[in-house]
This record gives structure tokens, sequence and C-alpha cells, in this order.
């Protein structure tokens, strides 16, 4: 029975990758508020790739598998509103993301200093992600975690592809 360890794991991975985004916003932060640019600097060069891919891969996850799981098996109408305002919130994170990594693509990080214009859509972007990620761990994992049948439901999904 290899199933449900693999889909145990793909929901504690989706669900450890919350983790993985407060830290990086929490270090964001503590290196804007300390002055530190060596590590702001590290932190920029690996925000492009970082939101390009794996953000964008973490989204499209929920959007698959963990969203529908909740309106399948546990649709009451507060559950409802709370994927609905996640998924909204996935389009004005995925809107900000592609204009956002673009700039910092642009951006010559590696001479400059740090592009303080760059830096002021960078930093609600981050808060929003931080706030957007709170909501998934302490209200949508929950869920998910006390529900067999919706554990069920994304155990058959991701099994069936
Ligand atoms: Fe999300
Ligand atoms: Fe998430």
């Amino acid at each position: 029975m290899d199933i449900p360890q693999n889909i145990n794991n793909a929901i504690l991975k989706q669900s450890n990758e919350h983790k993985i985004i407060l830290d990086y916003v929490s270090r964001f932060d503590t290196a804007i508020m300390n002055k530190k640019n060596d590590e702001l600097l590290a932190l920029i060069r690996h925000l492009a790739p970082f939101l390009q891919k794996d953000l964008i891969s973490h989204f499209e996850m929920e959007e698959r598998f963990f969203f529908p799981a909740i309106l399948h098996t546990l649709p009451s109408e507060e559950n409802i509103k709370t994927v609905l305002r996640l998924q909204y919130e996935h389009g004005i994170l995925t809107r900000d993301l592609h204009w956002m990594t673009q700039a910092i693509e642009r951006a010559k990080f590696q001479q400059a200093d740090i592009d303080q214009e760059l830096l002021r859509y960078l930093r609600p972007f981050l808060h929003a992600l931080k706030i957007h990620a709170r909501i998934e761990i302490v209200e949508l994992f929950p869920l998910i975690d006390r529900s067999e049948a919706c554990t069920d439901w994304i155990t058959r999904q991701i099994a069936t592809g």
C-alpha cells in the first residue's frame, strides 16, 4: 500500500512549503530591518526562480487538488468562502509576480545597490504572500487533516492524475 503513504507525503510536502514561504519572508523582513544589504541581495537573487518555479507549482497543486477537495467533500458556506478567497489571492499574487520577476531580472543586482523602487513593491507582495500562507496553515490544512473524506479525495485525484 504505497499510495496512502505517497499521498500523505504529498499533503505534508504541500503543508511544509508554507513554512519555507514564511521563513523566506521573515528572513527578508529581518534583512531589511537590520539593513543587512548583502543578505538582502542574496535573498533577492534567489527570489525570481523561487517565485517563478516553486511558488507557481505550489499554487497549481492547491488549485488542482487541495481546493477542489474541500469543495467536493466539505462544501459548507464558510469553507467555500475560504477557498474562493484563497483562489482569488492566487490570481492577484500571480498577476503581481509576473511583472515583478521581470523587474527583478532587469535589475543589475550584481553591481548595483538594491533597487528601492523594487523593494517598495516586493515588501507588500511578500506580506500578502505571508498572510495567504498563514490562512492556509491555520484554516485550510487543518480541515484537510481532520477529514478522511477529504484526504481520500486528494488520494484518488493524485493517483489518477
Ligand atoms: Fe495558496
Ligand atoms: Fe499554499
